[in-house]
């Protein structure tokens, strides 16, 4: 779906960018024009960026302490 009228930007955009491994609203707008409009679509994009951010995430090891 279409997040980002302004410039034509989807959701899968979005996900691929952040494979790549793009983390913030600053590099997606530098990278694919997100929110570089009118704006309106700068919430959402961050939610699917925190959401594939969140999905790719290493999983933290548990080490139990000795003491
Ligand atoms: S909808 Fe993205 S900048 Fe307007």
């Amino acid at each position: 779906m279409y997040v980002c009228l302004c410039k034509s930007v989807t959701d899968k955009q979005i996900r691929r960018a952040a494979a790549r491994g793009v983390d913030n609203l600053y590099e997606l707008r530098e990278n694919l024009g997100v929110a570089s409009g009118c704006g309106k679509c700068a919430s959402m994009a961050q939610s699917i960026l925190d959401e594939s951010n969140a999905s790719h995430a290493q999983p933290t090891m548990y080490v139990p302490s000795s003491a």
